[in-house]
């Protein structure tokens, strides 16, 4: 890779391994950023606003190739902050991968993220869609962020509050899309840790993995064993995690359903709503463990769509459309994709 101005640069790039569905992409230009100097310095430069700004590339679905600039974020580094009897504030690079930052942290006896553990992704990217799993979302960890604005030309610290988290959502979903770089997160963990284990599977794995001593080390192992008995490893099958979010509908939508469907899963999602389980709709509506060719639905977990090598991105978009649209003619439910669709 060429080094222009500090500033690591590729022309033609192959996005195919920069995406963890492993769909084939042709990037014109992909451009490094190992700092925060090459992010301002970039924009700097004049120049023009990148097409996609990549992270680990999990929660992507890449249909075309990309014309103009690619700029990844690859920012390193793991810094301690401060620390108080309760609390150590741990500031991480973007681009660190974000389950080894869940492991550093474990080995630190750092609580808050065990629950998260396995997530694919990178550290930049997860406060973009607020990333969950297991009972936790990581902005209840989050202390804050440093986030470069394109149009202002600079960068700024962004607060909790300021980051607009919701389910799967943040402000970098809405409107400040396509504004701005996360360069760095600072999270608040915790000295004393708050086992949360309310999500019946981790306690059930605990006990078949006959753990006596409650342990962030043994959480993280549970939620381990969990996904990867139900969800498939991107190194063997291209997937990005879950491709829809569960929907939230209100609760007298929900009565009607469990009138008609025998067991649909949902939970209380504040007042008079619901948030189902899309897996258990698709299932219903019986794309679980179907295949086309080499694409198709995942057969332990009908929320994740798979390549099984060689598919191409749009043959997996028209995939999800046909759900989308099964499930609003079953259920009058409006399933919204997960992923970014480029
Ligand atoms: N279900 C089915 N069939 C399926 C899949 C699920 O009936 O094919 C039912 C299950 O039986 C269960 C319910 O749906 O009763 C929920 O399933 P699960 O616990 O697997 O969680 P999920 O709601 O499908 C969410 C997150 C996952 C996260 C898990 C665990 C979303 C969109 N997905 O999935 O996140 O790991 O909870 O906390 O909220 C991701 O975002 O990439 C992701 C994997």
């Amino acid at each position: 890779m060429d080094v222009i101005c500090g500033v690591k640069e590729l022309l033609h790039a192959d996005l195919s391994g920069l995406n963890t569905f492993g769909l084939p992409s042709m990037a014109e230009r992909l451009v490094v950023a190992e700092s925060k100097t090459d992010v301002s310095s970039y924009f700097e430069k004049e120049q023009p606003v990148p097409s996609l700004i990549l992270g680990g590339g999990s929660n992507l679905l890449l249909t075309r190739n990309i014309q103009g600039t690619v700029l990844k974020i690859e920012i390193p580094g793991i810094e301690v902050l401060n620390e108080t009897s309760e609390h150590v504030y741990v500031k991480v690079g973007a681009g660190e991968v974000w389950h080894q930052f869940v492991l550093h942290a474990i080995a630190n006896n750092w609580a808050g993220i065990e629950n998260l553990s396995l997530i694919p992704g990178n550290v930049g990217t997860a406060p973009m869609q607020n990333i969950g799993a297991y009972g936790v979302e990581i902005k209840s960890v989050f202390h804050e962020l440093e986030t470069f604005l394109m149009d202002e030309s600079r960068f700024e610290t962004f607060s909790l509050n300021q980051c607009e988290f919701g389910y799967r959502e943040s402000i970098f979903k809405r409107k400040l899309k396509n504004k701005a770089v996360i360069t760095s997160v600072t999270f608040k963990l915790n000295k004393n840790p708050l086992f949360n284990t309310k999500y019946g599977a981790i306690e059930q794995e605990l006990v078949r993995l006959g753990i006596q001593d409650l342990s962030i080390k043994a959480i993280s192992d549970a939620v381990i064993n969990i996904r990867q008995s139900k969800l498939p490893d991107p190194k063997k099958i291209g997937n990005s995690g879950s491709f829809f979010k569960n929907p939230v509908i209100e609760q007298t939508h929900f009565e009607r359903l469990q009138k008609e469907f025998d067991g649909i899963v949902g939970y209380p999602a504040g007042e008079g709503s619901m948030k189902v389980a899309a897996g258990w709709l698709i299932e219903r509506a019986g794309f679980k463990g179907k295949r086309i060719g080499n694409y198709g639905v995942h057969d332990r977990q009908a929320l994740v769509l798979v390549n099984y090598g060689g598919a191409k991105g749009n043959e997996i978009f028209e995939l999800s459309e046909e759900i989308i649209s099964t499930i609003k003619k079953q259920f009058d439910i409006e399933l919204e994709r997960e992923v970014n669709v480029i």
